[in-house]
């Protein structure tokens, strides 16, 4: 299927692995041009680089915290000056510590805040401006299952990430009228190396081996395994094609069936 987005251009963020690496490379296959950012810069350059190998797409990669306000705006004028205006921005970020409520520290929330919501409502902003002048626009943000059944250990990431599927909501009305769609899908447990260090903070905790925890998940899901980045990188790269322009407002699950509830 022709998604009808070859030549646009998709600033994804945190996308040096795991999720955010494979929703940049999906979408590099249908023909739209790249920046990813995230830290440390030598992953970000060989996958920046894995990408240009792939494709013939233009690929930028540029070093950034999203949660530094600063990062972000030399992030967006980067993108700006080098590929133009951005057609699709994938919000994403490192998950925040895991833990129980009575452990976190103000110090803790703000972190998380500032990682997990700021970010997104930081490079939406900074992108919405050509979008509506555009009048055509796409903003995924990558949550997690939590945000519909709460996952226990991960106080931080229920609450925060919940904030952001209000605030994407709330924006998803504002902006329709301008061909602009925003969407947050839900990953379950899916094979990255956050879950594998997930796993080994719950195995450090129980006396359980990582695998026997690996195992334990696995059979949480009715599908009997782990997700795999491809997967969850196919929904994003759909929700940004002109076919998902009368979605909007979505919170989209890919878990293999974890979540149990109706909606
Ligand atoms: N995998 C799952 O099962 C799952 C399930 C639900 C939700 N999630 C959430 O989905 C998101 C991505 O997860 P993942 O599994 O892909 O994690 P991952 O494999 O650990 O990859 C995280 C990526 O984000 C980058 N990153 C982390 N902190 C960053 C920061 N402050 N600024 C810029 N980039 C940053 C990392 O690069 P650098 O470290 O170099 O910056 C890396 O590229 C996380 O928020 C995670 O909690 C994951």
């Amino acid at each position: 299927m022709d998604l009808h987005i070859q030549g646009k251009t998709a600033l994804v963020v945190a996308a040096s692995r795991g999720l955010g690496k494979a929703a940049a490379l999906a979408l590099a296959q249908e023909g739209v041009n790249i920046c990813v950012a995230a830290r440390d810069v030598n992953t970000l350059n060989q996958t920046a680089e894995e990408i240009r190998q792939h494709t013939s797409i233009r690929v930028l990669a540029v070093p950034a915290d999203v949660s530094s306000r600063h990062d972000l705006e030399r992030l967006a004028q980067a993108v700006r000056q080098e590929l133009g205006a951005v057609d699709i921005l994938v919000n994403n970020a490192g998950g925040p510590r895991p833990g129980l409520f009575v452990e976190m520290s103000d110090e803790d929330w703000l972190q998380a805040f500032n990682l997990n919501f700021m970010s997104a409502a930081r490079l939406s902003r900074m992108v919405l401006p050509s979008m509506r002048e555009r009048r055509w626009g796409r903003i995924i943000n990558i949550t997690s299952i939590g945000v519909k059944q709460p996952m226990p250990n991960l106080v931080l990431s229920n609450a925060v990430r919940t904030g952001l599927v209000a605030m994407s909501k709330t924006l998803a009305g504002q902006v329709a009228s301008f061909g602009i769609t925003v969407n947050n899908v839900c990953p379950g447990y899916t094979m990255t190396e956050r879950v594998l260090a997930l796993a080994a903070n719950t195995a450090s905790q129980t006396g359980k081996t990582s695998e026997e925890v690996i195992t334990a998940m696995e059979a949480s899901i009715p599908m009997h395994r782990l997700g795999k980045p491809e997967e969850l990188a196919a929904l994003i790269t759909f929700l940004a094609s002109e076919q998902a322009a009368y979605i909007t407002g979505a919170t989209i699950q890919c878990d293999g069936g974890y979540f149990q509830g109706l909606m």
